[in-house]
């Protein structure tokens, strides 16, 4: 791309959405460009034209390659990098690196990830250890209120703290540095959950001051589905291994990982293309406007609803969440139903969610939506009440 960037409507097409459909959702599933489909295409030519040669040969320097082009974008050295199919893997695999002792504690929030949730229950009921879910209100106030209720639950049982980077039900960027710094201090490990921070936010990983940091490449990165990123601390790493045993796993952290066994890996190669798609937009721009819209379009919905945004705009990433004015319960099943009216009577794709005895609508500021596209919403929504 050259010249300056055009963001908004002329934007959809560099994507293949259904015309007839209203995308406010990147958040969930991400959607990826023509050119880096092109891009994985190449690569899946490439592997079907001598398959021998490309598992044998090709796909350990191209795995290195592309995670060396990611450290560039997401900090650190690209030797602490490796590919993951999607964050939910990611911390599968962390925590089945660690053993818990009975009345050990994993301290988390209440906004974490529904999946995530599940998965640290498991591994604590294996071991007889327990999940400390820190109580957060919605809308929370401010950064502080997050620091003081998390350093509260810090304890002698703690013994690993897993934080989210970017909520995805209250669409809140955490204090992430400052809430790693907590546990730090303690001796305690550190997992982030960034499934939404890579090209939302401008990131520097190791920064962060966490042991893991794991992100999606395939929301806010373009990249295609599949493709997801763990950062490991390099003193973590001879500890942390995949879920999948195969050829590598005796061979180190890079090893492990970059070989689980024969796999389609061209959601991965492709990661370099989506850079490239980045860049061409201009990062630091194209995370400006997606944050400009997120507010604007928040405030916008908060006021023609009467409601309120989840957290405050200075806590909003790229999306954004809005209390619903609606009286009805407040259930997963009454969510899904709203997500459903709004795709059936209105062609849009917004994600209702319940939380803390409300219904949200979260929306997705992106580089191809506009203001007029949340101005559609707020009328839908507007027939609600
Ligand atoms: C905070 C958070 N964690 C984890 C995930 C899981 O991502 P995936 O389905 O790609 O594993 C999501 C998905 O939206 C998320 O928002």
């Amino acid at each position: 791309m050259t010249g300056e960037v055009v963001f908004g409507h002329a934007r959809l097409a560099d994507f293949a959405l259904e015309p007839a459909t209203l995308h406010l959702n990147h958040g969930s599933f991400g959607a990826t460009p023509l050119i880096v489909r092109a891009a994985q295409d190449r690569w899946r030519a490439r592997m079907e034209a001598n398959t021998t040669r490309f598992f044998s040969v090709e796909i350990g320097p191209a795995l290195r390659a592309a995670a060396e082009r990611a450290a560039t974008s997401l900090g650190g050295a690209g030797t602490d990098w490796v590919f993951v199919d999607n964050a939910t893997t990611a911390v599968n695999a962390v925590l089945a690196g660690l053993d818990f002792a009975p009345g050990e504690e994993i301290v988390t929030t209440a906004h974490v990830y529904p999946a995530v949730r599940r998965i640290l229950r498991r591994a604590a009921q294996r071991a007889g250890a327990r999940v400390v879910e820190v109580a957060l209100p919605c809308p929370i106030p401010d950064e502080e209120t997050i620091v003081a209720a998390v350093a509260a639950a810090l304890g002698p049982r703690t013994r690993l703290a897993v934080l989210d980077h970017v909520t995805s039900e209250t669409a809140t960027v955490f204090p992430i540095a400052r809430l790693a710094a907590i546990f730090r201090a303690a001796g305690v490990p550190v997992l982030v959950d960034g499934a939404h921070a890579p090209g939302m936010l401008a990131l520097d990983a190791p920064a962060i001051g966490a042991d893991w940091y794991t992100g999606n490449a395939h929301k806010w990165l373009f990249a295609p589905k599949g493709c997801a990123l763990l950062w490991t601390a390099p003193a973590r790493q001879a500890a942390t291994r995949p879920l999948v045993v195969s050829h590598g796993y005796d061979d180190g952290y890079t090893a492990a990982f970059d070989w689980t066994g024969t796999r389609d890996p061209s959601a991965w190669l492709a990661l370099p293309a989506a850079l490239d798609y980045v860049a061409g937009l201009g990062a630091a721009a194209m995370r400006q406007w997606n944050q400009a819209l997120a507010r604007a379009a928040g405030a916008m919905l908060a006021d023609r609803l009467g409601t309120a945004i989840a957290c405050p705009p200075a806590m909003l990433g790229a999306m954004a969440s809005v209390r619903l004015p609606v009286a009805v319960e407040a259930s997963e099943a009454n969510a899904w139903a709203l997500r459903g009216w709004l795709r059936a009577s209105h062609g849009i794709e917004a994600p209702a969610v319940a939380v803390g005895g409300a219904l949200w609508i979260r929306i997705s500021a992106q580089v191809y939506t506009e203001r007029s596209d949340f101005d559609r919403l707020a009328d839908a929504l507007a027939t609600l009440a």
